[in-house]
């Protein structure tokens, strides 16, 4: 059998220690498949002493990811840091300067330098391998990069972020709070370092700006994404949806359009009965829609140690086999640069959320409202709320037939000055999937 390919991993965190568990557990089988050992010989973490479940004893130990890049005995350097800047990007750079191998989940990393990245690789003749920086466990990117080649993508949209779909199922599912929610998937290791990235929608940007290049042929534009989260989703919303024939789920979209590409990520109520509905829990999915192939949706795990750790190894499995595909596809060279659409219309209407004084005409005001905006409403309806801190305040329901979000923003406003609000106007787009 060959020389063992040596692994030099930056980071012992959920994945870095998962991964590690896994090459000393599964070993046997992956020489077997590539034809050679695999070994993590060098690590590196913030706490040298920390109990990760994992024997480090005899690896070589770096306290620092760049030099572990620049110096370590390895033969490919594996980054699990995460962040778009500092330690990750400079031990990348290290890495790459050396003509090592890198292997990545850091989408930030990606949507902000994975251009000028993918440059230094193949100007180095190596190469940037990043299955698990997009929807965790699920073969994505071998999917569009590999699989996919010979079609043309036309939209690709899908559930991308894990944290975010764990929270709104289990707020759904068992009325728990968002903030309990948030603590329970930190605990369980799907939450950013900084989980304002998942609930923010910026770590499913990351994703989708990732999987537009792909896609498309284009190059990273991260600035160009609508970004929208779901801090402000409230369980009456989710209960409403319920009521209505939908689920909130936070969604992620790209899709070719006359004036280019759009990129945007929000949160949208879809049918009940649609194929992204029944994506629960850390579960991610991603729907493509080509020429040849019409639609295909890929669903699994979207986070945790061992889904992510499954999407590293497939990547050094196919380095320790020799094989080499450009980091985006295409050589970096031949990527197109970057052509924003204009953020289309919204098709499908929306569900829009105020709370209102409970007072004689309110109803009659914001349909008066609503109609000089030219916007037709599907329905308005006035719940009550229990235990709501006033009677003298109600949440009143509308959903809108297809319209503008510019309409939807000019009748809210008005209805504002009117002085009929109590709360701040909540509104969400519906997307009417199949
Ligand atoms: P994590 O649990 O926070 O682990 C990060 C690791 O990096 C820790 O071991 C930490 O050391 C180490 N580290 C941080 N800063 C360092 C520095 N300056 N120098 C040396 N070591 C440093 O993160 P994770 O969840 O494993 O995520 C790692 C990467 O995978 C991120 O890019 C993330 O976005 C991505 N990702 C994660 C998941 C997931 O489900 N968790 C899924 C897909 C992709 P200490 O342990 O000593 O603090
Ligand atoms: N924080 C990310 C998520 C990890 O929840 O989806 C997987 O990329």
């Amino acid at each position: 059998m060959s020389s063992p390919l040596k692994l030099g991993v930056a980071g012992l965190g959920t994945v870095g220690a998962s991964l590690a568990r896994l090459i000393v557990e599964k070993g046997g089988l992956f020489a077997e498949r590539v034809g050679r050992p695999i070994t993590v010989s060098a690590v590196t973490a913030r706490d040298r002493s920390k109990d990760r479940g994992i024997d480090i004893s005899g690896l070589q130990w770096f306290d620092d990811p760049v030099a572990l890049a620049a110096k370590g005995d390895i033969d490919v350097y594996v980054e699990l840091v995460g962040g778009s800047e500092g330690a990750a990007l400079e031990s990348v750079k290290a890495a790459l300067n050396r003509g090592l191998p890198v292997v990545t989940a850091n989408k930030a990393l990606l949507a902000h330098h994975g251009v000028s990245l993918a440059k230094l690789a193949a100007r180095k003749n190596t190469t940037i391998a990043f299955e698990a920086a997009v929807a965790g466990g699920i073969p994505v990117i071998k999917a569009l990069r590999e699989a996919l080649r010979g079609n043309t993508v036309s939209r690709i949209y899908g559930i991308l972020n894990g944290t975010c779909n764990y929270m709104l199922t289990r707020m759904e599912r068992e009325s728990l709070s968002f903030e309990a929610c948030l603590a329970e998937a930190q605990r369980l290791g799907y939450a950013e370092a900084d989980p304002t990235f998942d609930i923010g929608g910026f770590d499913a940007a990351h994703k989708l700006t990732i999987l537009t290049s792909l896609a498309f042929g284009s190059e990273i534009d991260l600035e160009s994404v609508f970004i929208e989260g779901i801090e402000q989703i409230a369980s009456e919303d989710i209960e409403a949806a319920a009521e209505l024939g939908f689920r909130i789920k936070l969604l992620a979209v790209a899709q070719r359009t006359e004036t280019g590409i759009e990129q945007r990520v929000h949160p949208a109520m879809i049918p009940s009965s649609s194929a992204l509905a029944q994506v629960d829990g850390v579960t991610n999915a991603v729907a493509v829609d080509t020429d040849l192939l019409g639609s295909i949706l890929l669903a699994g795990p979207g986070a945790g140690g061992n889904a992510t750790a499954s999407a590293v190894l497939s990547d050094i499995l196919d380095i320790a086999s020799g094989t080499r595909i450009a980091t985006f596809g295409v050589p970096p060279t031949n990527l197109q640069p970057y052509r924003k659409a204009r953020m289309r219309s919204h098709e499908g209407g929306y569900y829009i959320r105020l709370t209102v004084h409970d007072r004689v005409g309110v109803f009659a005001s914001i349909a008066r409202r609503m109609a000089e905006s030219a916007i037709s409403l599907e329905s308005i309806v006035q719940r009550k709320r229990a235990g709501h801190e006033s009677d003298e305040v109600a949440p009143v329901i509308l959903i809108t037939h297809e319209t503008t979000e510019a309409a939807v923003r000019k009748a809210i406003d008005a209805i504002s000055r009117d002085g009929h609000l109590s709360g701040e106007p909540r509104m969400i787009r519906i997307e009417p999937l199949d």
